[in-house]
């Protein structure tokens, strides 16, 4: 499938215009970074996992009737979506503490929380993507309180989605990051809201529910082994490892 021109280039994706009006590529680079881009390294096969991880849970979304901007992958790095117009706002979902909340609120990680909760970013990497209240976004019209409220849905849908599927091999889902964008429907004139970006293991904290193990990305954030062996583990036992491609599994190249 041609891909078009170039509309962006991220961290770790590359967005191309599709081959229908309203139509992008999503490509998924091996790059790895941190802390704003201050840790990176490239490892190989890491963009082909991911791609197969968000086919996985996304196409799950799609059948329960969720709209997201997935239409189908096309080859080992690259998916067909729809165009959106991304909602600057990181949402976040937290079953256990860890991370920057953790951090901010002085607490130990790994602490179960009453319920799930839901916090948002400003996406905005020259300030750091602060965390900002439900106020902030509405007064700075980064999104309506109807945009708002079926943000807080869908999160906590997929939060529900994304926890039953990890508990079912053995991984506690402890928190995650999704993104949404707007889809305008020349059908019926309305602006729909998709779930867009990626879900994989780069946007959520997985544990191993036995022994504790960090199946994420913060193997890379914080030096704690390699992290192709622990996506390879994940796909592994969601049973999407690419088949004959990657057998030893995608590795970290200096
Ligand atoms: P945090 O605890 O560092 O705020 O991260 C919360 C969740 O968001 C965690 O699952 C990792 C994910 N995340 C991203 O997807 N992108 C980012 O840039 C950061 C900082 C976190």
């Amino acid at each position: 499938m041609a891909r078009g021109a170039k509309i962006y280039e991220g961290k770790a994706k590359i967005l191309y215009e599709g081959p229908e009006p309203g139509t992008i590529i999503q490509y998924f680079k091996d790059d790895a970074t941190a802390f704003n881009a201050e840790k990176k390294d490239v490892i190989e096969g890491k963009g082909a996992l991911n791609n197969r991880f968000c086919e996985h849970i996304m196409t799950g979304l799609n059948s329960l009737g969720m709209p997201t901007h997935f239409i189908r992958r096309i080859n080992a790095r690259e998916q067909l979506c729809h165009k959106v117009e991304i909602i600057p706002l990181e949402v976040i979902v937290r079953n256990v503490s860890a991370g920057s909340m953790a951090k901010r609120l002085g607490m130990d990680e790994g602490v179960q929380l009453s319920r799930p909760l839901v916090e948002f970013s400003y996406k905005d990497d020259s300030l750091g993507d602060p965390l900002v209240a439900e106020e902030h976004i509405e007064v700075m019209q980064w999104a309506t309180r109807s945009e708002l409220e079926s943000m807080i849905d869908m999160a906590f849908r997929v939060n529900d989605y994304l926890s039953g599927m990890m508990h079912g091999i053995g991984i506690k889902l402890i928190d995650f990051k999704i993104e949404f964008g707007r889809q305008y429907d020349e059908q019926d004139g309305m602006m729909n809201l998709l779930l867009a970006d990626e879900i994989s293991p780069d946007s959520c904290r997985l544990w191993d529910i036995e022994t504790g193990a960090k199946l994420d990305k913060d193997v890379f954030r914080r030096d704690l082994g390699n992290l192709a062996d622990a996506y390879t583990e994940v796909a592994r036992r969601l049973n999407i490892l690419p088949k004959g491609g990657t057998a030893s599994g995608p590795q970290l190249v200096k």
